[in-house]
């Protein structure tokens, strides 16, 4: 008898065809992936270590974002991306882009575009020029962000920022549009979050979400999958009726479900690191139960990999002062509880 095949064998067909959007049998593996820190990425041989050793797919945390990219309006800047694709390529992971644009982490000089013209010429020259650099490298991307307000007070609320201002719900549109006409066969994502919990926020969230994926749809837009980001909040409960109806009603619409940012914010959760981590862990799995209710999502990908390194502290630190806890592994690389609840569903 042969050696047995490793998971990431048994992927190889698998994770192409679930970041392509074609034909994946029901049953088959789900990848499982991380967002990848090109800041520390060169300097931290654990941590590649850990991404090559867990990871089938691998997003950019940053280097894809357009500050990074666009920081100068007549250059593309590619030198992180193209490392962190060669740094995946010689693992045997996948690539997924993130993100074709977002109303945050934009260079200052964008302020100087105006009218509606400038905006959507920038915009399209912008989505095919990097599609098109990565088109045989990245078969999945997040096109568009966040589109949906922080606190949206109806379903047309949409996220403000120079996009929207310039152009309307119409720089969606755009996006997809130059997307598709530079790599017609890839996956094209809408991302966001704040759809998972039982909260009158994530309701409205969810129901403006649904609003927007049915009218791009009615007006022929191409957008072929939705990526819950699932910044799971430790404090709050998930909605598992909502979210599995919700799943649902994009498959019924004929989208791919992907989950995108898992991690669990554990700010309001006790200290004791035992006690959070099964918290986090049973967190992760109401979601994970909900999602799979109603569908097979194509990924799952947590925002980070490791305690070592997330983005988690930025906004949600805790006031005992004790390191976040959010992560499939442990700031030291060792899987937690929340790795094991993952693998299980990615396995079954
Ligand atoms: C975050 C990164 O993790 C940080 O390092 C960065 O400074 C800010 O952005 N939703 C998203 C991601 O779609 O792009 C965000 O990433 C986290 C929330």
């Amino acid at each position: 008898m042969g050696p047995a095949l490793s998971r990431r064998d048994l992927l190889a067909g698998v994770c192409a065809a679930s970041l392509a959007s074609t034909a994946q049998a029901d049953g088959a593996l789900i990848p499982f992936g991380s967002a990848a820190n090109h800041f520390v990425l060169p300097t931290d041989a654990a941590y590649r270590a850990a991404l090559a050793r867990h990871c089938d797919v691998l997003v950019a945390e940053g280097a894809m974002k357009w500050d990074i990219i666009r920081a100068k309006r007549e250059d593309f800047d590619f030198k992180h991306g193209d490392d962190l694709v060669t740094f995946a390529q010689q693992h045997g992971m996948q690539v997924r882009g993130h993100t074709l644009v977002w109303c945050e982490a934009n260079p200052p000089w964008l302020k100087s575009l105006t009218t509606a013209a400038d905006a959507e010429l920038e915009l399209r020259r912008h989505v095919e020029r990097v599609v098109t650099h990565y088109k045989t490298s990245i078969r999945s991307w997040d096109v568009v962000n966040e589109p949906i307000a922080e606190a949206p007070r109806n379903s047309m609320d949409l996220r403000p920022g120079i996009w929207p201002s310039l152009l309307g719900e119409r720089y969606i549109d755009i996006a997809f549009k130059a997307a598709h006409d530079a790599a017609p066969d890839q996956q094209r994502v809408l991302n966001e979050y704040g759809i998972e919990h039982a909260t009158p926020r994530d309701r409205l969230k969810r129901a403006g979400l649904k609003r927007l994926v049915y009218d791009l749809k009615s007006r022929g837009v191409p957008i072929t999958a939705i990526g819950l980001q699932a910044h799971l909040d430790g404090a709050e409960e998930i909605d598992k009726e909502g979210v599995s109806a919700f799943c649902r009603d994009m498959t019924r619409a004929g989208l791919d479900v992907l989950i995108t940012e898992l991690d669990v914010n554990d700010m309001r959760l006790p200290a004791d690191p035992a006690q959070r981590d099964a918290i986090v862990t049973a967190k992760t799995r109401d979601f994970l139960d909900a999602v799979f209710a109603s569908c097979r999502p194509k990924l799952v990908c947590t925002w980070g990999l490791t305690d070592r390194y997330t983005w988690i502290p930025m906004w949600f630190k805790r006031k005992d002062g004790l390191p976040n806890r959010p992560l499939p592994l442990d700031a030291d690389m060792k899987p937690k509880s929340m790795m094991a609840v993952i693998n299980k569903r990615l396995t079954e």
